[in-house]
């Protein structure tokens, strides 16, 4: 590694940081005995599956075997190296660190250039709106529209000039391979002169970043009437629309503390919600909310405000959006704002204190938004409107799984239409037997397994297929990583003879770590292993309950099982070759077969 961050400070980091604080800023977790359960990150889940140990500084999902410390974790989440997990962690514990050399061009991450040249449009854009007199219609239009100079730090906003090139003038200048640039969606090429372009002219700049907060795309918004209003960047590489979130990693924090997210349609309304002090609010891009982004809502919370336009197209695309997070188990609240006003037009209009009260108050569980949907354009005067209206309701609440609030919508329906509630009921099992066939073909709702994991519900347990020896030899590992003297009375006895090698590998390991003089610690040994299949495995093994101590006879046990298997296993493939031997009249093979069998026999009556 190029960049090199002194040991000391490494253990200084590595002593101060609590695995359960960072993995809280990316998974909600759940106090669970000694353990702390949520969703598991690395992989799509509706029951958590995600364990974290504080008192071993461990996690370990028990769905997909993902395991590690702190460091690992922000180096497969975020994709961080080395240097950069300590680097963040530092920052978090609030430990200095010395001035790093830079990385060496040939290590750097994969499409590395694209997000730097980002960062630096970024840097640029922003500069040309505050100093220059380009940028000065673009301040004006922000500041026309309530977005202070603070708000404009805070998003990085910018502004690209109408001039055909600056961006393409300055990437050459810092010898970006241009070709590159065209592909991360920042240039553009003219099909007939093969003159290269900026993409984004004349727009005020919104730069949007990834999870780990790295500027990977632009929206830029045209002063005025120009169309399109908002240009976007392309679907790159860097940068996939439907995993996607606007000011996600501004607002994770936010969203976690509050326990609650709000989702809005556009950035301008991100941004004056942030000014009126909503700071756990994001966007879509333009694109239908996906199932991706839904997962990464719930990971953070399993409430959503959705605060999307009061139009008919905000409308129906909350229904939408509704539906998806519902679906991935988070409890959705739909806010509307009056007369076709948008979020941003109605703190305008109204001011922050009215805006934090529509949210906060205002909003109505997502099953009473459908029903006023169901409502509209109907006369309910009308018998055949009524009939259609009510039965639509019922379709709708019919698949709510609490009782109770399925109870409600009915009881208000009752009221309303002064039914009884019998007639209701009936209705509702004939909604639902038509819906029936439907549904057989679907998959089971993902809303039930979400509402288990709400009421606390914990992780199905793994079925464990595994064989004596292979269960031995787990066993001894749990061991070796918390107690150095078992680990060296294995290495005396057992060696480097385990069955499977991924096992064999990690008593190396363990071998070589203690032989270095380190004292027994799980997340520091981690750092030791490279491969992340064998860090994984770690953090299994580590999750068992095994007790502290083991006895001479347990130990017997153990060793003998693992070195029983493998003479067994050869007994009975000499025992084979022996006939095949004889079978071909190979009398010397067959002498020395019986040699090793008689060998291999004596052993195993002596085990
Ligand atoms: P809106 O049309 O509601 O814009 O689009 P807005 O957020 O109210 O913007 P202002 O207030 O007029 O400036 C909502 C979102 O849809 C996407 C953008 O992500 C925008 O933030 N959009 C809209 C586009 O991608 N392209 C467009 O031409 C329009
Ligand atoms: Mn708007």
């Amino acid at each position: 590694m190029a960049a090199f961050i002194p040991e000391e400070k490494v253990a200084e980091v590595r002593e101060k940081v609590d695995i359960v604080e960072v993995i809280n800023d990316y998974v909600q977790l759940k106090k669970q005995g000694k353990h702390y359960l949520g969703l598991c990150p690395f992989h799509g889940e509706n029951t958590p599956s995600f364990s974290v140990s504080p008192e071993r500084q461990l996690y370990h999902c028990f769905g997909c075997g993902a395991g590690g410390n702190a460091i690992s974790f922000l180096m497969e989440h975020d994709g961080l190296t080395f240097v950069e997990a300590i680097q963040s962690l530092a920052a978090k514990t609030n430990v200095d660190l010395p001035e790093l050399e830079d990385q060496y061009p040939g290590e750097r991450e994969q499409h590395q250039s694209k997000k730097e040249a980002h960062q630096m449009a970024a840097k640029f854009y922003h500069h040309l709106l505050m100093n220059t007199e380009q940028g000065k219609e673009a301040y004006d239009y922000l500041t026309a529209r309530g977005i202070s100079e603070e708000i404009i730090e805070e998003f990085q906003l910018g502004y690209a000039p109408e001039r055909n090139d600056m961006l393409v003038q300055l990437l050459e200048k810092r010898e970006y391979d241009l070709e590159e640039m065209e592909e991360a969606g920042l240039i553009l090429r003219q099909e007939s002169t093969w003159q290269r372009y900026d993409r984004f002219r004349g727009r005020v700049m919104f730069p949007i970043h990834n999870q780990r907060g790295q500027a990977v795309a632009f929206g830029g918004r045209a002063l005025g009437e120009g169309k399109p209003k908002y240009l976007n960047s392309p679907e790159t590489p860097i940068f996939l629309k439907h995993e996607t979130l606007y000011a996600f990693p501004k607002a994770r924090q936010a969203i976690r503390k509050q326990d609650e997210a709000v989702l809005f349609e556009g950035y301008m309304d991100v941004i004056a919600a942030w000014k009126a002090g909503v700071k756990n609010g994001v966007a879509g891009l333009g694109t239908a909310f996906s199932k991706r982004q839904a997962e990464q809502i719930r990971k953070a919370t399993d409430k959503a405000v959705i605060a999307y336009d009061g139009d008919n197209a905000g409308r129906a695309a909350a229904w939408k959006t509704g539906d998806t997070l519902v679906n991935q188990g988070v409890d959705v609240r739909v806010a509307l704002f009056p007369e076709q006003m948008d979020p941003d037009d109605f703190i305008q209009a109204r001011g922050p204190e009215a805006f934090r009260k529509q949210l906060a108050e205002r909003a109505v569980p997502f099953m009473s938004f459908k029903v006023q949907e169901l409502r509209e354009n109907k006369n309910l005067q009308n018998e055949g409107d009524r009939l259609a209206y009510i039965e639509e309701v019922l379709r709708e609440t019919s698949v709510i799984s609490s009782a109770v609030e399925r109870e409600f919508y009915m009881k208000q329906l009752a009221e309303e239409f002064d039914l009884s509630m019998d007639a209701l009921r009936e209705e509702e099992r004939k909604v639902q037997k038509e819906d029936q066939k439907e549904k057989a073909a679907r998959a089971p709702s993902a809303s039930e397994a979400g509402k288990r994991w709400r009421s606390g519900a914990l992780p199905k347990k793994q079925v464990s297929m595994r064989s004596a020896y292979e269960n031995a030899e787990r066993t001894l590992l749990a061991f070796m990583l918390q107690n150095r003297e078992i680990a060296e009375e294995v290495k005396e006895r057992i060696g480097g003879e385990f069955n499977i090698d991924a096992h064999t590998a990690l008593a190396a390991y363990l071998y070589a770590y203690y032989d270095d003089e380190h004292e027994p610690d799980v997340s520091r040994f981690m750092e030791y292993v490279e491969e992340q299949e064998l860090i994984n495995l770690v953090s299994e093994l580590a999750h068992l309950d095994i007790p502290t101590e083991i006895s001479d006879n347990e130990m017997s046990d153990y060793v003998e099982q693992i070195k029983i298997r493998p003479k067994r296993e050869e007994l009975l493939q000499r025992q084979k070759q022996l006939k095949d031997a004889e079978r071909s009249r190979d009398s010397e093979a067959a002498q020395k077969l019986g040699a090793r069998i008689m060998e291999l026999m004596m052993q195993l009556k002596k085990n």
